[in-house]
């Protein structure tokens, strides 16, 4: 297990599924942890849970007002800011044809532009005393799904910007490493239900290839400990292979 002790976290999404996992393995590790989504009764009771070390905020990733409310009571709650966990994330199975501007707009909202916010205020946090920075992609962002073009498209995103974050700290001298994890099929609520609406090849694939939401706390854990010093930019395949077809 990694030594996070005394470290400042902030996990966004961590009411559910593969947030709930990171926030759960950080507060293990030592980090005090700062669990943060829209879902607030299952998020208050997820932190009631982990006790002293963990705490619940709102925060719907699409606000600006509400990042920077949250990294500055996170600051204030946990004395600064360390380790920044950017997991919320919705999906949408819907072809290119059924895909309206409006679902393009909504998941784009909350997968590319939450990732962004939660890059620039978290990097402000972060930007004198160093810190890390794991960007929750998805295997979507490799290879292109049919049936997800827009959940597709918003993951592309989050890989590319994590590349120019960990770039700009490079030239910039900026002491905070930036990684993208990107999940194979992994079983929580979000694939749950894509099971119950998909059809029977999307069921089988994701049966075939299914992960569990600690396998990615693992990896997140790793990327924000001293051990990944020198692991900066990467893109960290956590899908069973799910990835090689
Ligand atoms: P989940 O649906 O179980 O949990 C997602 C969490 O994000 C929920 O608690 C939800 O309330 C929260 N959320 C949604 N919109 C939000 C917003 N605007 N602001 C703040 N929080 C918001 O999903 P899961 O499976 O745990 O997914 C976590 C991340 O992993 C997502 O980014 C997802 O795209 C990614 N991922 C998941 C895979 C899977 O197979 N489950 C595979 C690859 C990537």
């Amino acid at each position: 297990m990694e030594n996070l002790d005394g470290k400042s976290a902030l996990v966004t999404g961590a009411a559910s599924g593969i947030g709930a996992a990171i926030a759960r393995r950080l507060a293990a590790a030592g980090a005090r942890v700062t669990m943060a989504d829209i879902a607030d009764q299952t998020g208050r009771e997820l932190a009631a849970e982990l006790g002293a070390q963990a705490r619940y905020q709102h925060l719907d990733v699409g606000s600006e007002e509400d990042w920077a409310q949250c990294v500055a009571d996170t600051c204030a709650a946990q004395n600064g800011l360390d380790i920044l966990v950017n997991n919320a994330g919705i999906a949408l199975l819907a072809d290119i044809f059924s895909t309206s501007l409006s679902d393009w707009e909504n998941i784009m909202r909350v997968n590319a532009t939450g990732c962004f916010l939660g890059c620039r205020f978290g990097l402000e946090a972060m930007r004198e005393q160093g810190g890390a920075i794991v960007n929750i992609s998805s295997i979507a962002a490799m290879a292109g799904l049919a049936p997800y073009p827009a959940y597709s498209a918003s993951k592309g995103a989050v890989r590319s910007l994590t590349k120019s974050i960990a770039a700009a700290c490079r030239d910039g001298g900026i002491p905070v490493r930036c990684n993208s994890v990107h999940p194979g099929a992994i079983d929580t609520p979000m694939t749950r239900g894509i099971r119950i609406e998909g059809g029977d090849d999307i069921e089988n694939a994701i049966v075939a290839g299914m992960g569990k939401p600690e396998d990615v706390a693992a990896m997140v854990a790793f990327l924000v400990s001293e051990d990944a010093r020198f692991i900066n930019g990467a893109e960290m395949l956590v899908d069973g292979t799910l990835c090689m077809g």
